[in-house]
């Protein structure tokens, strides 16, 4: 008698995610790289083995993402014997006894229809969709078993997306990592063990073999930041980064204490319950030369920051006259021309503003032009001030900042479009410090002039202090 298999992992990834016992799987990385074959199929091997005592959901906030995986299990499960509903909502009833079921998540109260049920496996497909976590972690109090089948949570993502900072941040995927890994991970107030499986598409042999073309296809139709991220599924390599100028190495300045005569300020977004950002600015006085970067004279340098911030879009619920004493305690030793912070701070509801308390305690500052964008008509908003900084002239980027700011490190470079509002970023995602960094370039606006000037040369490593270039009438005075 011949058995046809009706599918098979593939080894590497897909090997791994069988395997794994862990409650929490983080299985992410390339395009096609196996994830949804992987899910699907493991799940059909927990149906053989605890058959009515498994009961299975797949999440997901778009339709888009659920199709493919539809589709698939039809491909998979049918033969197998399973019975497909697809009203009121897909189901499956697996050839064992097993429920495998295909949902929307998206508000964390739509966690609670779970309460009371037996969901032995959750999987969350493109958790990248999710700008926090919240929804997911919920999902944690409905996962239970009174029939012994081992919970699992798995979540499957490409990066990019409005999750991607979180992502990120709580799988530890920086680097993104070669091999499979047990990493602990801060939920709330716990820690879970949890495993963090890479995929690339080099471990979609069937794939590869199925269709050659594909990669050459990709590469194509991508840029090289993009390819690599679809490829590799590479976290670094983003996919519709709002500041696709951006580069670390370009823009990254290893720390030096700033000559006494630049000017520096300060910008603030001001955050209670959300958090605040506080930048301190100075601008680069004569053209410099920084372990082989180039800082032209007029550049913004970001060489302090205080992100005040106890989780992702937590704040640290402190009031304006504690900030406002932090902020001195900082800048004790610098002369701080002028601050900004933005304009809701100064709004008057009843008793001082914000703004004011802080003005209290020695802190002041003006009001932030906070223009987004553009008008269209030529004016630059702030987004646009923002990025013609960083892509600056002549390949010499004019907004530096020092690598100990790591928090705008950590969240400017992976801020994404607004699906809704290309122009806009996502404002879901953790955007304080890029406001306030707004803030900072709206206070000193900056257009390129558009000619071709010679850079003075230092060896690397070398520090630098050139001669003061010819003021250029065209350019805004700083
Ligand atoms: N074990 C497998 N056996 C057969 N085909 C597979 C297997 N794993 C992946 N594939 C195929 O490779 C392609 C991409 O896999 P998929 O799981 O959709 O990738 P991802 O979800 O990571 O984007 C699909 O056509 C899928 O059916
Ligand atoms: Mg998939």
């Amino acid at each position: 008698m011949s058995t046809k298999v009706i599918w098979a992992p593939q080894p590497g990834p897909q090997h791994a995610l069988i395997d794994c016992p862990l409650e929490l799987v983080f299985f992410g990385g390339a395009r096609g790289g196996g994830k949804t074959d992987g899910v699907l199929g493991k799940w059909a091997l927990k149906d053989a083995q605890y058959g009515s005592d498994f009961n299975a959901i797949m999440f997901r906030r778009t339709t888009v993402s659920s199709e493919d995986a539809i589709e698939r299990s039809k491909q998979i499960y049918a033969p197998l014997g399973g019975k497909f509903a697809a009203s009121p909502q897909p189901t499956w009833r697996m050839p064992n006894g097993g429920r495998v079921s295909f949902r929307y998540l998206d508000k964390i109260t739509d966690a609670d229809e779970w309460q009371g049920r037996n969901v032995t496996d959750v999987w969350i497909e493109e958790a990248g969709q999710y700008a926090t976590p919240d929804p997911i972690d919920k999902l944690f109090g409905v996962m239970r078993s009174a029939g012994g089948v081992p919970v699992q949570m798995i979540l499957t993502a490409n990066p990019g997306g409005p999750g991607q900072n979180w992502i990120r941040d709580r799988f530890q995927l920086h680097p993104f990592p070669k091999r499979p890994r047990i990493v602990d991970v801060e939920i709330n107030e716990g820690q879970l063990r949890s495993a963090v499986i890479p995929s690339r598409i080099t471990d979609n042999r069937a794939l590869l073999d199925a269709d050659p073309g594909y990669v050459d296809r990709l590469k194509m139709v991508g840029s090289q930041e993009l390819v690599r991220a679809w490829l590799e599924g590479d976290w670094s390599a983003i996919e519709g980064a709002f500041f696709a100028e951006w580069d670390e190495s370009r823009h990254v300045v290893p720390w030096f204490d700033p000559p006494a005569d630049w000017l520096r300020f300060r910008s603030m977004d001001w955050g209670f319950a959300a958090p605040f950002s506080v930048g301190w600015w100075c601008v680069v006085g004569e053209n410099f030369h920084h372990s082989g970067l180039y800082l032209p004279r007029g550049a913004l340098l970001r060489y302090r920051e205080w992100y005040g911030a106890s989780g992702p879009q937590k704040g640290l619920r402190m009031v304006a006259e504690e900030v406002a004493d932090g902020i001195k305690e900082r800048e004790i030793a610098d002369r701080i021309s002028y601050g900004v912070l933005d304009p809701s701070a100064f709004a008057q509801d009843g008793g001082p503003s914000i703004a004011e308390r802080m003005f209290s305690r020695g802190v002041a500052f003006r009001r932030a032009d906070n223009k987004r964008l553009g008008n269209g008509l030529g004016a630059m908003g702030g987004w646009d001030q923002m990025r013609s900084r960083m892509r600056g002239e002549n390949e010499t980027p004019m907004l530096h900042v020092m690598d100990t700011c790591r928090d705008f490190i950590r969240t400017v470079p992976v801020l994404q479009h607004d699906p809704d509002k290309a122009e806009d970023l996502d404002t879901d995602a953790e955007d304080h410090i890029a406001d306030e960094a707004r803030y900072a370039c709206m206070s000193r606006p900056w257009v390129p002039l558009g000619k071709v000037e010679p850079k003075p040369t230092a060896k690397p490593g070398q520090i630098y202090i050139g001669p003061p270039e010819d003021d250029n009438p065209k350019r805004t005075r700083l």
